[in-house]
């Protein structure tokens, strides 16, 4: 059985979710968890808020479960001061965000937007590999921008470094978050890879065994989240998950968006498909709160 890990969802797998989810985690079988990005940039000082935002969790208890922090980037020496941050903190891994699909970050030349500039790749594998060194830095990235065999042109020059791993979403940028995966491009990069490929892109928990084999681990991050709303515990944990946040946030407006982008998940349980159309209109915690157990 391959590892599961998971996924950094920039906004949801925060933090305090992983905190209050903990368990869920655990139950679910993830060996562990990569965090959402953290932009590194060159002149500007590494953002102690999101820093902050690396803790291990579960906090207190032991063992805590891995936790790999990512960073997004186009600048070598801006990822290694980061990287550095990163070992500070007690981090012996990292992650570089390959495949961010949004238009604005692929235009500059972050995200999926490396996959155009491969010396620029290179430069960061070589940099990431020193700095973290061999086997504890790992590349997540898209089939391609616009074409599903962009990956597969590049992969000679991927594996020329020692990754921990290489992520795979089995879609292009183009299309986003939605749409068939390319299963049999996926498999094309698996036979191919000098380093362990994990597979990410449309996994039910429920589905794993229908993976190739030789995966060496699966990435899921929306169905772990959406299967949360079906869960019996569902309601004491959005009000953990309200008490937690609010310990962290100022004021209603940053708690209730971040209430309602979960429960925006749980949509595919009936009785959150009809507590929804309520919850998008309310318009502080405690109104939210009521419609609750
Ligand atoms: C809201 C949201 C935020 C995301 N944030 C990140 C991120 O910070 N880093 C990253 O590598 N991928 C990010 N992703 C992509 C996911 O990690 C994952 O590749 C994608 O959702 C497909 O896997 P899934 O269907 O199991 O969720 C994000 C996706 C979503 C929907």
């Amino acid at each position: 059985m391959c590892k599961l890990w998971l996924a950094p969802l920039r906004g949801v797998t925060i933090r305090a979710f992983r905190e209050v989810f903990t368990e869920a985690i655990r139950e679910a079988g993830f060996v562990g968890a990569f965090a959402p990005f953290i932009p590194a940039n060159p002149g500007i000082r590494v953002c102690d808020r999101l820093l902050a935002d690396l803790e291990p969790f579960p906090r207190d208890v032991q063992p805590s479960l891995p936790l790999v922090p990512q960073v997004i980037t186009k600048h070598p020496d801006a990822m290694r001061t980061l990287l550095r941050a990163f070992r500070e903190r007690g981090f012996d891994r990292a992650d570089l965000n390959a495949g961010c699909p949004f238009p604005m970050i692929v235009r500059r030349g972050r995200g999926s937007g490396l996959l155009r500039t491969p010396d620029l790749l290179e430069a960061l594998l070589a940099a990431g590999c020193e700095e973290m060194g061999p086997g504890k830095f790992s590349l997540k990235v898209r089939l391609g921008v616009e074409s599903p065999d962009d990956l597969r042109a590049l992969l000679p020059r991927i594996n020329r470094y020692p990754l921990a791993a290489l992520t795979v979403h089995a879609r292009t940028a183009r299309q986003m978050y939605e749409g068939e995966v390319d299963r049999a491009r996926f498999a094309e990069i698996l036979a191919e890879s000098a380093n362990p490929v994990i597979y990410n892109g449309d996994a039910e928990l429920e589905r794993l065994g229908d993976l190739p084999d030789g995966v060496s681990g699966v990435m899921v991050g929306r169905a772990f989240v959406r299967a949360l709303g079906a869960r019996a515990d569902a309601d004491a944990l959005l009000r953990a998950y309200v008490a937690r946040s609010r310990e962290e946030l100022c004021g209603d407006v940053p708690v209730l968006g971040r209430m309602k982008e979960l429960v925006s998940y749980w949509c595919a349980v009936p009785r959150w498909r009809r507590l929804w159309s309520v919850v998008k209109l309310c318009r502080t915690v405690d109104e939210l709160l009521s419609l609750v157990n």
